[in-house]
């Protein structure tokens, strides 16, 4: 098979949240690496919380990452100015939200034809394909409702209609399918399948379905803003532990999750014994090797280091004596 290019990678990748709260501030992404090939589909699944919302706003542009890079289509964001952003985001990515976002003032099919309208499309052709798109999602009937008037699951299709009708090669999805009923979510799972397959889509989606992931080539699991593990296709949401492989990254981190934590034993010290290449061994040290000296009691001084004043039972600081302070002493 031919080497396919690089369609989106990011590199040391941290993203911090300041606030004035009293917890301080959230590092919401720690180092993250990720590549994504051309028409590849990646899910990423991880606990609430753990950072998959924030990754997909600095992938897709939405966000600037503290520190890392992120290369669209070979082009480093950093390096452009908005304007490049903008042009090369409108070409290439497009983003399913978590809640729909769309346009209050727009009726659905406006909402729908809006990008093509931002890229200088003439009304007429926009609106007949947004109409066009709307009907593969079961929405053609509904094209006049504003957002207000649609339900939660009506308005995530319009919003994926929207989506796709600049025809990107990449979607950025966050829980795409999270609002919709069992039925329309399958729906929408078979069509981003068949874009997907027939016209070489990539994906990168956040996802609590195994449905969603299992559509997906690999998925990668998220905690506490690091990729702890990857897995195949076929894979048990609710039992990780069976189709897991870790990551070691580029500076060597590894991340126990917290399962396999818990059946090692705990947090410790570990030997390693036999490493080869490809291959490593983790023993827990069971005697201690270092000799950790015992703690010493501090306390002040019995005497006056200067003129040998005896301070018996008073807890005076300075010698009433010479004047000298006292002295706190190990024992
Ligand atoms: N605007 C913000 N300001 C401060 N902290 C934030 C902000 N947005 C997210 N966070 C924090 O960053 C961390 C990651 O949040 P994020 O929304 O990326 O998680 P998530 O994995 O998408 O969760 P969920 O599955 O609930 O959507 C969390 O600790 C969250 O509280
Ligand atoms: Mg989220």
């Amino acid at each position: 098979m031919e080497e396919r290019s690089t369609i989106l990678e990011a590199k040391n990748m941290y993203h911090i949240y300041e606030s004035m709260s009293l917890e301080g501030n959230v590092v919401a992404l720690r180092g993250l690496n990720v590549k994504i090939k051309e028409g590849e589909a990646v899910a990423v699944i991880g606990p609430s919380g753990s950072g998959k919302s924030t990754l997909l706003k600095c992938l897709g542009g939405l966000m600037k990452p503290s520190s890392g890079s992120v290369s669209l289509g070979g082009k480093e964001m950093i390096r452009m100015t908005g304007t490049e952003l903008v042009k090369l985001r409108q070409e290439t990515v497009s983003f399913i939200f978590q809640d729909s976002n769309l346009l209050p003032d727009l009726n659905a099919l406006d909402n729908v034809a809006q990008p093509l309208r931002h890229q200088g499309v003439m009304p007429g052709p926009a609106r007949a394909k947004a109409m066009e798109l709307l009907e593969r999602l079961a929405m053609g009937d509904r094209w006049m409702g504003m957002p207000e008037q649609l339900s939660g699951g009506e308005q995530q299709r319009v919003a994926i209609a929207r989506a796709l009708i600049t025809n990107p090669k990449l979607i950025l999805a966050d829980e795409p399918t999270g609002a919709l009923d069992p039925i329309t979510s399958r729906e929408v799972l078979e069509l981003f399948e068949r874009l997907h397959e027939e016209e070489d889509v990539a994906f990168l989606l956040v996802t609590h379905n195994r449905d969603v992931a299992y559509f997906c080539e690999r998925s990668l699991e998220l905690r506490e803003g690091r990729f702890v593990a990857q897995h195949g296709t076929d894979f048990d949401l609710s039992d990780l532990s069976v189709t897991r492989e870790l990551i070691i990254d580029d500076t060597g981190t590894i991340t126990l999750p917290p399962d396999l934590l818990l059946k090692l034993g705990g947090p410790g010290r570990f030997d390693v014994p036999n490493v080869e290449r490809d291959s490593l061994n983790l023993e827990r040290v069971e005697n201690e090797k270092i000799e950790v000296e015992a703690k010493t009691k501090r306390e002040l001084a019995h005497t006056c280091p200067a003129c040998n004043y005896d301070y018996e039972n008073s807890i005076e600081q300075t010698c009433p004596e010479c004047g000298s302070t006292r002295p706190i002493v190990h024992t």
